[in-house]
């Protein structure tokens, strides 16, 4: 059978690849400890559950939501990001809802771009901003991150050619897979650039908590709720003139299996999003959409808790690996480990992958999978308590040996 060509960009997938390397060895009878996924072992609390199993027995909520989601979930969504930023957002035009924050940043190409057209993406970055911008039949010009540059973009290393044809940026700091948080002026700088450019500024915003008190950050928000924070777009964009950011439950609450989230943004870019949802999808479940709402406006220390846990983890295995000596940087943020591998392995971040999970039963994700920049880096995801992480430092020191 013949595909569209749109599909041919999307097949060769290194994290394919490497679930092919964990199936066999697990074939082979090794204990895999998994640290390729960035999905939150932690358990989404009870208070949640309980909202989705009490909507659940609710014949009301059984039927199609139309349109946007609940008023209640909007609302909830709107007072959340209030009470964060200090800046007000309008329930009706300026917030929708989502089934999961993926979705939406892969969806929001296709109500942006024209064939041919540019997004200027993050290298190394998520890889569904690239599927997005595939699936709508747009190019990609990556933004190489480097280290020397505390894995900011250089705006002005962009071809005037690309950036002549280009529609879209696709920022996300805290960023996955480097771990780096963008400082404000940075994005005053990145919202500056949009404008001029008349670009839709893109801020894929999932690690918004989790951000360590070591992280050099200050505290910030409204006077009831001052605590360690990534920025927002919005600081720089306070009229939300050219940006749309998006959020998801499925890291500060646990709930990525839930798949819900929502994005905030320039009520134009809003409602473009929503009439390509409206082709695509009838919205979340309401239950869903419900636990979220507890989620959001309930008891706020179990997001305490987990980025307390993800510290420790963080702490347990940055220092194992240095006792190992490899020299890794601690991370400010999000739940990941961006390690520069050494040598021989420094150009081929898949062929380290490989090799460990199958010697080791430890499993990674290869730089190279979240972009050509990447390349030369491994990812671990803090899933595992630190005992387990312990144990797989133990075993890439005896795969180093
Ligand atoms: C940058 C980034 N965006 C989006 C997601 C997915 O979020 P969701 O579960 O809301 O689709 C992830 C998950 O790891 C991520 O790292």
């Amino acid at each position: 059978m013949e595909f569209s060509q749109r599909l041919q960009p999307l097949q060769s997938n290194v994290f394919a690849d490497m679930d092919r390397a964990k199936t066999l060895a697990r074939a082979a009878g090794k204990n895999v400890i998994d640290l390729s996924l960035g999905s939150s072992d932690l358990p989404t609390a009870a208070h949640i559950t309980d909202a989705i199993a009490h909507s659940l027995s609710d014949p009301k909520t059984h039927g199609y939501l139309l349109f946007n989601g609940t008023k209640s979930f909007r609302e909830a969504a709107a007072i959340w990001y209030e009470q964060k930023f200090g800046i007000s957002v309008n329930p009706e035009t300026e917030v929708l809802p989502l089934i999961g924050s993926q979705e939406g940043t892969a969806h929001l190409p296709l109500a942006v771009l024209n064939p041919g057209d540019f997004a200027l993406l993050l290298d190394p970055g998520y890889p569904s901003h690239a599927g997005g911008v595939y699936l709508a039949g747009g190019q990609i010009y990556p933004m190489p991150l480097l280290a020397e540059n505390q894995f900011l973009p250089v705006f002005e290393d962009i071809p005037q050619a690309v950036l002549a044809q280009s529609k879209m940026m696709v920022l996300s700091y805290p960023h996955n897979p480097t771990t780096a948080i963008a400082p404000l002026a940075f994005f005053d700088k990145a919202v500056a650039f949009c404008r001029e450019h008349r670009l839709v500024l893109v801020h894929d915003f999932p690690y918004v908590d989790l951000v360590f008190d070591d992280s050099g950050l200050e505290a910030a928000g409204s006077e009831e709720n001052r605590k360690l924070m990534a920025p927002s777009i919005f600081e720089a964009d306070r009229d939300k003139s050219v940006s749309i950011e998006f959020f998801t439950l499925s890291k500060s609450y646990n709930m990525g299996g839930f798949r819900v989230g929502y994005a905030i943004g320039n009520p134009e870019i809003i409602q473009a999003l929503r009439q390509v949802k409206a082709a695509v999808d009838f919205n979340q479940y309401e239950g869903i959409l419900n636990g979220a709402i507890a989620a959001l406006t309930g008891p706020q220390d179990t997001v305490k808790t987990s980025v307390e846990t993800f510290r420790k983890r963080r702490d347990t295995f940055v220092r194992a690996l240095q006792n190992i000596g490899w020299q890794v940087p601690i991370p400010p943020a999000t739940m990941y480990v961006w390690a520069k591998l050494p040598e021989p392995w420094a150009r081929d971040s898949v062929k380290f992958c490989s090799e460990l999970v199958q010697s080791t039963g430890v499993a990674a994700s290869p730089g190279a999978g979240f972009g050509k920049s990447g390349e030369g880096y491994v990812r671990f995801a803090l899933v595992e308590s630190p005992e387990i992480l312990a144990e797989a430092v133990r075993k890439i020191a005896e795969f180093f040996n």
